[in-house]
């Protein structure tokens, strides 16, 4: 049996258009997704809107809408976005789905039946913006002097009665869990973080509310519905099928991995453990926290006018130059700051000039030298099994232990090192000169790089499908080796002694020019 990799993102609030923070999450996750397919795993992801709560509630209000209109509507936007994006997920949740209700409420009788539930008064902070309680001592001035919330959003004062979660009995629980898995929570900095609050004591939480009415009811207790978290952290159980003992959730759980934003870190960390330790179920293996995205070193925010629809860049770019930028440029775990000028000039040095004038140059060469038959490889030279076995270090070990690690610019920048061995290769050995005075040796040249070009082509198929499909199409590599194993193998030979013939071949990377850009740009 196939081993099995379950990942998620977090979901998405659709109170608005999809913005390039969900996209580059959504991307990392369907990279890594397409990467545990390609290595054979069978794999499941998730991704979906989080649709509950009185953030959702308030913005329908001042729209004139019903909250469910806005979310019908809004989630249609996320799922447009996520075809552009080419996100290969196996469901698309939504947390007013029907299935949903029933796994929010089977995960809260679970948590009563445990004896961590009980009913009482709540007096306190709330960040709607942020769906989330916080301690008087966790919050920050204003520039007026307002109170803020630690990740600076305006809170209000909150007094009700509701249902509170004994989450102050977790703490050496959880303890042991982030000791005894120390990938528990990555990167190391957020475990620290994490570690910290948690040894500081946990209180318990309040997890129902009474004065509205938008969410998942709790069972049995008329007036309340669940605080929002609690039924959108559900939803990586209600896909699988919970509270059914479905055969995917045999197969599935515990996630293998819920890939999340920095700011999101202690609800899938402290709360969600513990509501999954309560219930009695087995608690994920992983929660990655990524950094953040920038506008020019400025988040996002329809205040400042700079809020970027992730189909404009697809549109500008192409998707795969945008999928292929935002893995490269920024180290994973940490914020990025991202500009039109930052990604053409990556797209033009390293896929237009790099990999796709490789790949052009040798694809033509064999069109035009060759009549597009490959040759077969007669005497390689030392310059020749070098580069092979660059190439090959670099599919084999490098890139596979980088993906597996998250380590996406790590992963790509062993790639691009490949790509330009390829291309000092081809210059010193200058297969165009070799025509005339050594037409064999041309030969084995050419053959030796539509080998290298060939896996290196399948190594980026996570993070660049479609080109990659096209390129590999071209070259007459059959679905069934584009997987890092499989190209490895003798797979040449047997293309070289079929039909095969190249035809004029089509670049695949244009390069691109720099949008008409506002003049503080130039500034
Ligand atoms: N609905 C909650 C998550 C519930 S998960 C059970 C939520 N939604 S969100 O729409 O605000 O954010 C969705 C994801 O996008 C989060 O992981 C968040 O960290 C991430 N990002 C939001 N803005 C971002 C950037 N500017 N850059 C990178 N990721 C960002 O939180």
């Amino acid at each position: 049996m196939a081993e099995t990799f379950y990942l998620t993102t977090a979901i998405h609030y659709p109170n608005g258009r999809p913005h390039i923070g969900h996209a580059y999450e959504t991307i990392a996750a369907d990279v890594l997704a397409r990467f545990h397919r390609q290595m054979g795993r069978e794999v499941r992801f998730q991704t979906g809107t989080d649709e509950h709560g009185l953030k959702m509630a308030q913005k329908s209000r001042d729209l004139g809408q019903t909250p469910r209109e806005l979310a019908d509507e809004m989630s249609g936007y996320f799922k447009d976005l996520f075809a552009t994006l080419d996100i290969s997920y196996d469901r698309f949740i939504r947390t007013t789905d029907e299935d949903h209700y029933r796994a929010s409420q089977a995960i809260w009788k679970a948590m009563e039946a445990n004896g961590d539930l009980y009913l009482d008064r709540y007096e306190g902070w709330y960040s709607i913006r942020d769906e989330a309680y916080y301690d008087e001592s966790e919050l920050i001035e204003g520039e007026g002097g307002e109170k803020l919330s630690p990740q600076g959003t305006p809170v209000e004062w909150t007094a009700e009665e509701t249902w509170f979660f004994r989450l102050s009995a977790y703490g050496d629980k959880l303890l042991k869990l982030y000791e005894d898995n120390p990938d528990f929570i990555r990167p190391e900095s957020r475990r620290n973080e994490v570690m910290r609050f948690v040894e500081g004591g946990l209180r318990d939480l309040s997890v129902s509310r009474t004065s509205f009415d938008w969410g998942v009811p709790v069972p049995g207790s008329d007036g309340h519905v669940m605080y929002v978290w609690v039924d959108a952290l559900t939803n990586y159980l209600t896909g699988l099928g919970y509270p059914d003992e479905t055969e995917n959730m045999a197969k599935f759980w515990p996630a293998d991995l819920h890939l999340v934003g920095k700011d999101i870190t202690r609800f899938h960390t402290v709360y969600w453990p513990a509501f999954l330790m309560s219930a009695n179920i087995p608690v994920p293996r992983q929660v990655y926290a990524h950094g953040f995205l920038l506008n020019k070193g400025q988040k996002e925010s329809k205040s400042l006018g700079n809020v970027t629809d992730p189909a404009d860049l697809v549109n500008a770019y192409g998707v795969d130059v945008l999928r292929y930028f935002l893995l490269r440029e920024f180290s994973f775990g940490q914020d990025g700051s991202y500009s039109a000028q930052a990604i053409v000039s990556r797209a033009n040095s390293e896929l237009a000039n790099s990999f796709g004038n490789l790949a052009q140059r040798t694809l033509s060469l064999l069109f035009k030298n060759c009549e597009g038959q490959l040759p077969p490889i007669n005497d390689a030279t030392a310059d020749d099994d070098a580069l092979r076995q660059h190439v090959e270090r670099v599919i084999v070990q490098e890139m596979p232990a980088a993906f597996t690690d998250l380590a996406f610019a790590q992963a790509l920048e062993a790639w691009m090192g490949a790509v330009f061995a390829c291309n000092a290769y081809v210059d010193a050995q200058a297969p165009w000169a070799l025509k005339k005075t050594d037409p064999e040796r041309m030969k084995t040249v050419l053959a030796t790089l539509y080998i290298c070009i060939a896996q290196l082509a399948v190594a980026v198929i996570p993070v660049m499908p479609a080109s990659m499909g096209k390129l590999l199409e071209q070259m007459g590599i059959t679905p069934d080796l584009r997987r890092f194993d499989a190209i490895r193998t003798h797979w040449y030979p047997a293309l070289v002694d079929s039909n095969f013939h190249l035809e004029k071949p089509q670049g695949i990377f244009p390069r691109l020019e720099l949008p008409e850009t506002p003049s503080e740009e130039s500034a």
